[in-house]
């Protein structure tokens, strides 16, 4: 017990003094190293799709269509005291499992893979990315004017969630003391209780985020985020696919 005493004592005395920006002081390589590990991290991707400009036109002829046989603004009944009365249109949530349209078919394609390589992104990118298997459980379109909004609200029954941009005007840049034309505005996870700011934590960003609604821009995002629409309005209506989806991993 005194020799262990004593070694201590000794090791201590022979330390190197600690550097102040590494936090190193002796030992084996890496032993006594400030080591920083990452829980909780929260990843968005956005990709652009590369025939946005050939097929979108299309696309959005056929969700109008689809709109004109509806009789409802909200025609899937979901979660409607979140969504105004006037300008906003949603489609029914099962947009890409009863659609035919081949350009939609193919921008669907698209998303899919997108999101594959996602969840295998965010899983390590280890296992065969053919073994993820994608399904949409929800599905849907919203056309928005004349300050039509969506306020605050997750997404149930799924992992990964995303967004298509169809069309829009008015694309809002940084806008110092307005909330942006109708963009999508992503919340921090992060309990806001406590809040103070300062260098310490400057790496946490802002309290939230607007995500620039660039059409001809897929925007995937993990369910347990907390978004919501902006109030719209512009010369073009704002047009938009939403989904959610499930991944397994197969075989
Ligand atoms: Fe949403």
């Amino acid at each position: 017990m005194n020799t262990v005493t004593q070694r201590g004592m000794s090791e201590h005395a022979n330390a190197t003094p600690s550097d102040p920006v590494t936090g190193l002081y002796g030992g084996a390589p890496g032993e006594y190293e400030l080591t920083p590990r990452n829980y909780w991290a929260t990843t968005l991707f956005s990709r652009k799709y590369r025939d946005h400009g050939r097929d979108a036109p299309a696309i959005i002829e056929h969700l109008y269509e689809i709109k004109r046989g509806e009789t409802k603004n909200i025609a899937s009944d979901v979660a409607t005291s979140l969504k105004s009365k006037e300008g906003l249109f949603e489609s029914k949530f099962d947009l890409f499992e009863k659609t035919t349209h081949p350009g939609l078919r193919q921008l669907i394609a698209f998303i899919e893979s997108s999101v594959k390589r996602a969840v295998w992104h965010v899983n390590g990118r280890d296992v065969d990315i053919n073994r993820i298997k994608v399904h949409f459980s929800d599905s849907w379109f919203h056309i928005t004017n004349n300050s039509g909004f969506h306020d605050a609200h997750y997404h149930g029954g799924c992992s990964w969630c995303g967004v298509y941009y169809l069309q829009m005007s008015d694309i809002p840049t940084d806008a110092a003391s307005h909330a942006a034309n109708g963009v999508n505005r992503f919340y921090s996870p992060r309990p806001s209780g406590g809040k103070h700011s300062d260098f310490g934590n400057n790496y946490l960003g802002a309290a939230h985020l607007d995500v620039p609604p660039t059409p001809g821009t897929l925007v995937l995002f993990p369910s347990y985020l907390l978004h919501s629409g902006l109030p719209y309005k512009g010369e073009k209506d704002r047009v938009i696919l939403s989904f959610n989806s499930t991944s397994t991993l197969e075989g």
